[in-house]
């Protein structure tokens, strides 16, 4: 990618409610969300509440669509059910949905409970909402002034690719692909480790400021289980699909072969033990939780053909943007038509990939200043 194409400036999942938004083909994170529902309410039950009057809470990456809000109702009901066990004052809730400015911000808030009654008294688990938009490494709210932090499905995006890999004189240099591949060059993979970690770095910073001390986060993000960063699990072998994809594209003489060469998919799945080196490396946050969590789900499937529909439709809602502002809106149709008959072609690789999949589960506590 070129250094002026900025993903922050770009990049946003499928916004509406149409058969190809985001809002209606993320079910595999609402499945997951379930996975996590307890982890959830766990951490919540775990955290040392004080008296305050206004609980904040921020989900970072929210998009738009019924996880969201869930995501949003859950967490609200943990922390009013924890104040109520311990017997202290009820603070307000405050919810900051956040992501980059490109979301669909319309969406959300027009899906949202809004409204308290003239009265004042609230109703139970109302949360007074608001948006912030802005980039996850960068600071987004002042110092110490959120309790709760949640996160699911959007630390393993990049801030950008890793210039070397698009840059022909480096030995990270990453040719006809497009994203990590097993078969790929190691150094591929290693500079979008490099990547992850300066990432991972600048976001603990900015929360470091804004978590108060005792905060929690909570952060559930695509990760893989086994130490070598060439196997990327889900994310790989979807990786290879869209080579194959693009590929086609290519021999038909639809996409220059410069143009795809300089693409690469910018985000990046780490292990268990890269993500708590980082933690532990920053120091401001203790680990509660670090772990891999396979999200093992079953899906239902008639046919090869309709599989590689399914998938390529989920994947569409998340990368539709992204590849649109690269290629232009003209390549985006052919390119997941291909791409669903690759996926049809590969199903069972695909299948076993996808479905072994998970992610990493940081759960991370603000640690106190001496
Ligand atoms: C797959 S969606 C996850 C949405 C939701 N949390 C869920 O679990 O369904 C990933 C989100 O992360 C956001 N995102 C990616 N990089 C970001 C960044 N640097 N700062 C803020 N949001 C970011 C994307 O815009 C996108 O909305």
């Amino acid at each position: 990618m070129s250094m002026d194409f900025k993903i922050e400036n770009v990049l946003s999942m499928n916004g509406g409610q149409t058969d190809s938004s985001y809002a209606r083909n993320s079910c595999y994170q609402e499945i997951s969300l379930r996975i996590l529902q307890p982890y959830l309410e766990e951490s919540i039950g775990q955290m040392k509440m004080v008296p305050c009057g206004r609980f904040c809470i921020a989900d970072l990456g929210c998009a738009a669509g019924p996880n969201t809000l869930h995501v949003a109702q859950i967490i609200c009901r943990a922390v009013q059910k924890k104040y109520k066990a311990l017997g202290i004052g009820m603070p307000d809730l405050q919810v900051f949905f956040s992501d980059l400015p490109c979301n669909d911000f319309n969406l959300l808030f027009q899906s949202l409970p809004l409204s308290v009654p003239p009265d004042g008294r609230l109703q139970a688990c109302h949360y007074f909402a608001a948006g912030v938009a802005g980039s996850f490494h960068n600071r987004l709210f002042p110092r110490s002034s959120l309790h709760f932090i949640h996160s699911s499905f959007s630390l393993h995006w990049l801030s950008r690719v890793p210039p070397e890999v698009e840059n022909q004189m480096s030995s990270s240099w990453n040719g006809d692909r497009v994203y990590i591949s097993k078969e790929g060059r190691v150094e591929v993979a290693e500079a979008y480790l490099r990547q992850f970690q300066e990432d991972l770095k600048s976001f603990l910073r900015a929360r470091a400021e804004e978590v108060v001390e005792g905060g929690w986060m909570f952060l559930f993000f695509s990760g893989r289980a086994g130490a070598c960063p060439r196997q990327q699990g889900g994310s790989g072998a979807v990786g290879d699909i869209l080579e194959l994809a693009f590929k086609d594209m290519v021999c038909e003489g639809v996409i220059e072969r410069a143009t795809r060469d300089s693409f690469n998919l910018p985000f990046f799945s780490p292990s268990a033990l890269e993500v708590r080196e980082l933690v532990e490396e920053d120091g401001s946050f203790l680990v509660k939780k670090m772990e891999f969590l396979s999200m093992d789900t079953e899906m239902k499937i008639q046919s090869d053909v309709d599989f590689g529909r399914m998938v390529a439709k989920q994947f569409r809602a998340i990368l539709e943007v992204l590849i649109a502002s690269y290629f232009g809106e003209h390549v985006v149709e052919s390119l997941f038509q291909r791409f669903a008959e690759r996926a049809s072609q590969n199903a069972s690789v695909l299948y076993n990939s996808l479905r072994q999949g998970g992610g990493i589960l940081a759960i991370i506590e603000r640690a106190c200043t001496p």
